[in-house]
C-alpha cells in the first residue's frame, strides 16, 4: 500500500481564500496582534508567515517584536494595552519566550475573548465541556478538519497521540473525543509505546523527535498525521519515518506542507471568530 497524501498546503491555501471573501464582504478588518520576544529564528519565520497569512486574508496584523531582554513586566504591560484597544480582536504570543519569563503568567493575561492560541484555561476548560465558545488552539483544529478531509465520520476511530504537551497533545485528546473517537495519549513514560501505536485508526506524532515513527509502529491503512517539524542536516523532516510509514499507512501528511500550513489558517479562523464573538 502507498499511502494517500493529506495536503495540507493546499486545503489551508483554500481556507484562507474563503476567509478572505468572506472578510472583504464585512467592510472592516479583524485584527490580529502577535508578540515575539528574542530572536528566535524559527519563531521569526513562523510569525511573519503568519502576519503575511493575515494581511492576504484582508485583516490587520500587527507583529511586536520585542528584545529579548524585554522584561517580563514589559510583556504584561503590552497585553494589558492590546486587551484593552477595542480595534484589536486577536493576541498570540509566540513560544517558547525567553527563560526569564513565566509562560504560564505571560497566557494567563490575555482576555480569553482575544486569546486565538487558545491557551488560557478559559478556553482549555471550554474544550474540555464541549462548548462552542471555546477558542480551540489552531494545530489541533487544523489537524481534525485535515481528518475530516479524509473520514466523514470519526466515531469510534481509535486516535493515538505521541505527546501531551499543552499546545497539541493535549487539546487535541479533548477535541478528539468530542468527535467521538476514543483516544489514548502516549508520551515519555509510556510502556510498550509500538504496541500501542499499532492499534491506531489515526496516528498522530506530536513528540518533537525526528522521524521517531516507524513503519513497525503503524496498523496497515491507518491515518497517519505528522505534528513534527525538526531538521536533519538542515532539511525538514517530521516525527514519523515517511519514507517507511508511506508504504503502511493508507493517508499521510507530508512535512513540509502538512500540519504547518493549517495552523496557521486556523489561526486566522479563531482570530475572525474572535471578530465576529466581540461584534456580537
Ligand atoms: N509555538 C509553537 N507552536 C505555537 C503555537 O501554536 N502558538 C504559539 N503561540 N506558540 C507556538
Amino acid at each position: 500500500m502507498v499511502a494517500n497524501l493529506i495536503k495540507g498546503k493546499e486545503i489551508a491555501l483554500a481556507l484562507r481564500e474563503k476567509f478572505g471573501q468572506e472578510i472583504m464582504s464585512l467592510g472592516h478588518k479583524p485584527h490580529l496582534a502577535v508578540i515575539l520576544v528574542g530572536n528566535d529564528e524559527a519563531s521569526l519565520i513562523y510569525d511573519r508567515n503568519k502576519q503575511k497569512a493575515a494581511i492576504e486574508a484582508g485583516m490587520d496584523c500587527d507583529l511586536h517584536h520585542l528584545p529579548e531582554e524585554t522584561t517580563e513586566a514589559e510583556v504584561l504591560a503590552l497585553i494589558d494595552n492590546l486587551n484593552e484597544d477595542k480595534n484589536i480582536h486577536g493576541v498570540m504570543v509566540q513560544l517558547p519566550l525567553p527563560k526569564h519569563i513565566d509562560s504560564r503568567k505571560i497566557i494567563e493575561h490575555i482576555k480569553p475573548e482575544k486569546d486565538v492560541d487558545g491557551f488560557t484555561p478559559q478556553n482549555a476548560g471550554l474544550l474540555s465541556v464541549k462548548d462552542e465558545r471555546a477558542i480551540v488552539s489552531a494545530t489541533p483544529a487544523g489537524i481534525l478538519y485535515l481528518l475530516k478531509t479524509v473520514h466523514k465520520s470519526l466515531a469510534g476511530m481509535h486516535a493515538v497521540i505521541i505527546g501531551r504537551s499543552n499546545i497539541v497533545g493535549k487539546p487535541l485528546a479533548a477535541l478528539l473525543l468530542n468527535n467521538d473517537c476514543t483516544v489514548t495519549v502516549v508520551h515519555t513514560k509510556t510502556r510498550n509505546l509500538p504496541e500501542i501505536t499499532k492499534q491506531a485508526d489515526i496516528l498522530i506524532a506530536a513528540c518533537g523527535k525526528a522521524k521517531m515513527v516507524k513503519a513497525d509502529w503503524v496498523k496497515e491503512g491507518a491515518t497517519v498525521i505528522d505534528v513534527g517539524i525538526n531538521r536533519i542536516n538542515g532539511k525538514l523532516c517530521g516525527d514519523v519515518d515517511f519514507d517507511e510509514v508511506v508504504n503502511k499507512a493508507a493517508y499521510i501528511t507530508p512535512v513540509p506542507g502538512g500540519v504547518g500550513p493549517m495552523t496557521i489558517a486556523m489561526l486566522l479562523e479563531n482570530t475572525y471568530q474572535a471578530y465576529r464573538q466581540s461584534k456580537a
